[in-house]
């Protein structure tokens, strides 16, 4: 995996992408925020050699590298998910890869479905915590020393700088912002009833299908990262209406502006 890593980096830095600080990862219907971004460089995922190609039409699949709040970032406009069918490898090799090209700290985006009845629809829940139900992660297999540790520690996975620094750009921007913990399943199927029941009795507050496996490699390769939901429908299972994945990815749209904001403060002060 090493020499992949090594070859899409060193494809990158000839296409200039060189110097980037900050990697973003953007969620489903999370992709605007790139118009914020003076552009230096994009590639779509099929020219980049060694990457996944993205196969849900509703995400781009463009790699963007340029200028936001002064800093250089490299962003993924579309992500890849378990449910399409990648490996866990191949959905977080481009952290693998941010990290080689010297990314210091990495902004992760989803949409996610909130069970904590308190979080509405529209509104951010920033991870202060996860649980992987994915059945399977990203470090599985012979682990390479050099690019992290056999058994990771996970007691704080999302850096407590970046998240403090998140909340207080809410504060700043009037932006409400909950914290909680994310657990990811692998979908593509949304939950049944006793479903939601049972992850909120886990102690999830929020349901997703993705972040987490980019998290875990993020941990493992000393990356530190901050994760921020975008709650896109209530997940009240004793009043559980059919979700529409149009209404999610709309829904995103709508609380994307505050995620916006809240991303370009981060970024500024990191
Ligand atoms: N469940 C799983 N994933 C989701 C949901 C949900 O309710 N909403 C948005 N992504």
């Amino acid at each position: 995996m090493l020499n992949k890593i090594r070859e899409s980096a060193e494809f990158l830095r000839n296409k200039k992408m060189d110097k980037p600080e900050i990697g973003i990862i953007l969620g489903t219907g999370l992709g605007k925020m790139v118009h914020e971004i003076a552009l230096h460089q994009q590639l779509d995922y099929g020219d980049i050699p060694h990457f996944p190609v993205s196969t849900v039409e509703f995400h781009k699949g463009r790699l963007i590298y340029g200028q936001l709040e002064g800093k250089m970032v490299l962003a993924m406009q579309g992500r890849f998910h378990y449910y399409e069918g990648y490996s866990m490898q191949e959905i977080t090799f481009p952290v693998r890869v941010m990290k080689e090209l010297g990314v210091k700290y990495l902004l992760i985006s989803n949409a996610a479905g909130a069970m904590n009845l308190a979080y509405k629809k529209g509104s951010l829940m920033l991870i202060d915590d996860h649980i992987n139900l994915l059945s399977d992660g990203p470090l599985r297999g012979s682990n390479d020393d050099t690019l992290g540790p056999r058994f990771p520690d996970m007691s704080q996975p999302y850096s407590k700088k970046i998240n403090d620094l998140m909340e207080q750009v809410a504060v700043q921007h009037g932006i409400l912002l909950h914290k909680g913990v994310y657990v990811a399943v692998a979908g593509p199927n949304l939950e049944t009833r006793a479903e939601y029941r049972f992850l909120r009795g886990i102690g999830a507050d929020v349901v997703g299908m993705s972040t987490v496996p980019e998290a875990i490699v993020a941990n493992h390769s000393g990356l530190p990262c901050a994760a921020v939901s975008v709650l896109t429908d209530e997940c009240d299972p004793e009043n559980l209406k059919p979700v529409d994945i149009k209404d999610i990815i709309e829904t995103a749209s709508v609380a994307e502006n505050d995620l916006i904001k809240l991303f370009k403060g981060v970024i500024r002060e990191l």
